[in-house]
């Protein structure tokens, strides 16, 4: 499903160079649910960001569904990105002067999707979310962890091979937390959707089947998840 191959990033600011990758190689497969650890700084976004294909990277290559979208051209990267990669923001990045099933459909707009089947896909989804009966609200009238459903309800619209996530939880309280971490975890199990989801937090990558960690743009540990990693990782208390 994805193969980041000998990926490596550096950012130039004039004859100033930042190396931020150096070296990353992985693969996740269909239907995996992967958490991407590290520390502030340690790379996570940039990683995110070359995946989902928002920018391209200094040297290596990165295979989604077979295609590397390092070698794409602006114009098939934009269509490909539509088709195949879901991105969750942390804060959200809904359109406020759209309805929240609006806000669901727009991905479909740019496709030749007629406004029924449009419609119909986007109350489905806001079922699966939990909000049902919001599709017509504005975002501005949801609480933070009710507009990251909808990005999440936006991020499946197009039915994408993989969906990216940059701390989806970051502004939401413990509870709340809870509750997008357990959506996830269904939409990954019930639909078989690929999720990559960047954080900070061990007790969001308990909850997944993978855990990839950076330092220092390196990777520097790679854990297969099952239960019992699960749990000793919970009994020894490892914090990030
Ligand atoms: N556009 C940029 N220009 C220069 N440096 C950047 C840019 N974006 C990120 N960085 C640097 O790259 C490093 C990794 O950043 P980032 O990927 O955002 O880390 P994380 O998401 O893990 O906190 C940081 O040192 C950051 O300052
Ligand atoms: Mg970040």
């Amino acid at each position: 499903m994805l193969r980041v191959d000998k990926l490596s990033h550096s950012f130039s600011n004039g004859p100033e160079i930042t190396p931020v990758l150096s070296n990353i190689d992985f693969n996740v497969n269909k239907g995996d649910m992967v958490a991407l650890l590290g520390s502030s700084g340690s790379g996570k976004s940039t990683l995110l960001n070359l995946m989902a294909g928002l920018m391209k990277p200094t040297e290596g290559n990165i295979f989604i569904a077979g295609h590397n979208i390092v070698k794409m051209s602006e114009n098939q990267l934009a269509e490909f990105r539509r088709k195949h990669i879901g991105f969750i923001f942390q804060a959200y990045e809904l359109i406020s002067n759209l309805t929240v099933r609006e806000n669901i459909e727009l991905p479909l707009i740019f496709q030749s999707v007629s406004s029924s089947e449009r419609k119909k896909k986007a109350m489905s989804l806001l079922e699966q979310v939990g909000i049902p009966d919001k599709g017509l609200m504005f975002p501005s009238q949801l609480s933070g962890g009710q507009q990251q459903r909808v990005s999440i309800a936006r991020s499946l619209i197009t039915e994408p091979s993989i969906i990216f996530a940059d701390e989806p939880t970051g502004n939401l309280d413990t509870k709340t937390e809870e509750e997008i971490i357990a959506i996830l975890k269904r939409l990954n199990r019930e639909m078989n959707t690929t999720f990559m989801i960047v954080t900070h937090e061990r007790e969001v990558a308990v909850h997944t089947k993978r855990i990839i960690t950076l330092k220092d743009g390196n990777l520097v540990q790679e854990i297969p998840q099952t239960p019992s990693t699960n749990e000793i990782l919970v009994e020894e208390g490892v914090t990030t």
